[in-house]
């Protein structure tokens, strides 16, 4: 039995609709200047009402089961990670009947933006233990649901989309080495709660009557978390695979901000030309910003079969990782 594993198709899906920084100077107090200096992002991608995130994973889902060379009837999982699904009970069985993967187990996975790296490595434990041969993962989120259109700090950074990859079991082990972090202590500093008020059933019975409201965060704190743990994670994982920090072809961070891909390729001393980043047109796309990355780099032709990438995940838990792979069977 096979019991390494491969990636090996890739796919990726953006709304039409962009919103640029100078369409947000009309609803909040900034500039085109201070989004770019700040956070590299000059556009992101807005899903419409008749757009929902199932439309977009199924589509990136599709990509990745064609480029891989196999049919939606060989997948034995799906893993959708994502924050923002059309339905709180999961959308990932909705997209396992678009997709018409009938053979295929199906549930959402939950860690925010580290959710693509959080759901790799579980995919990865499926495949080697030998219990499935096909998993299908898809990264998406639709943010721009949850955002406060009035709070400049936070709706000038996220934008919507989905990645997904098909890992195969193969021969070779291409994962080299991960690492995978929480801190709940910290859980405050990003959030997306649930607020009620108590509705009363009957004398003494209280129920919790609500909604989620938008997404609240701690941009220095944040910013401080990630400058400082991904590094240390991504080195970890480098230290489990065995492999120096000058044997990577690419870095594939999440694209939250273009400062913080910096500072983190300047603490692991890796050269620019190898950081892979599209923050500037698409924003923070949370669970969905590495596989699309990671998709337009080998549509264009950057990512070669073998190359070695790192990629770390980071964000609301909190939680980090990091996973060490080589592209391709
Ligand atoms: O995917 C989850 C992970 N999330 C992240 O990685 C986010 C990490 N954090 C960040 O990327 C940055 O902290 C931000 C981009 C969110 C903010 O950048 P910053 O350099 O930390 O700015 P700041 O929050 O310290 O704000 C500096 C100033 C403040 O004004 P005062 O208090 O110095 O007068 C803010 O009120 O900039 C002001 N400000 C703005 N001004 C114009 C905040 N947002 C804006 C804005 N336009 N959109």
């Amino acid at each position: 039995m096979l019991k390494g594993i491969a990636i090996t198709g890739s796919g990726s899906a953006v709304p039409a609709t962009t919103l640029d920084n100078q369409l947000l100077t009309q609803l909040v107090e900034t500039s085109d200047e201070w989004i770019t200096t700040r956070t590299g992002i000059s556009q992101r991608r807005i899903s419409l009402p008749t757009e929902s995130l199932s439309i977009l994973a199924t589509t990136a889902g599709k990509q990745a089961i064609a480029a891989a060379g196999i049919t939606a009837a060989d997948i034995d999982l799906i893993l959708l990670a994502t924050s923002t699904p059309d339905d709180l009970f999961g959308s990932a069985c909705r997209i396992q009947a678009e997709l018409g993967a009938t053979k295929a187990v199906a549930f959402d996975l939950t860690a925010a933006c580290s959710g693509f790296v959080f759901g790799l490595v579980t995919a990865a434990q499926y495949i080697r233990t030998g219990v499935y041969q096909n998993v299908l993962l898809i990264g998406g989120d639709i943010l721009s649901r949850w955002v406060d259109w009035q709070d400049r700090r936070t709706c000038i950074l996220f934008g919507d989309g989905a990645g997904a990859v098909v890992l195969q079991s193969n021969e070779s082990d291409r994962l080299l080495g991960f690492s995978l972090k929480s801190d709940g202590t910290q859980n405050h500093y990003l959030n997306l709660p649930y607020h009620g008020s108590a509705q009363e059933l009957s004398p003494g019975i209280n129920v919790t009557k609500g909604t989620y409201h938008p997404i609240t965060m701690n941009g220095k704190e944040v910013y401080r978390f990630a400058v400082q743990k991904v590094p240390e994670v991504i080195d970890k994982a480098l230290f489990q695979a065995n492999i120096t920090i000058d044997q990577i072809d690419w870095l594939i961070l999440h694209q939250a901000n273009q400062r913080i891909l910096n500072a983190v390729a300047e603490r692991l001393n890796i050269p620019e030309h190898k950081v892979i980043s599209n923050v500037a047109n698409y924003g923070n796309t949370s669970a969905a910003s590495i596989p699309l990355a990671l998709n337009e780099a080998v549509q264009q032709g950057k990512i070669k079969p073998h190359d070695i990438i790192a990629t770390s995940g980071f964000g609301a838990g909190l939680t980090w990782g990091a996973a060490i792979f080589q592209w391709g069977r």
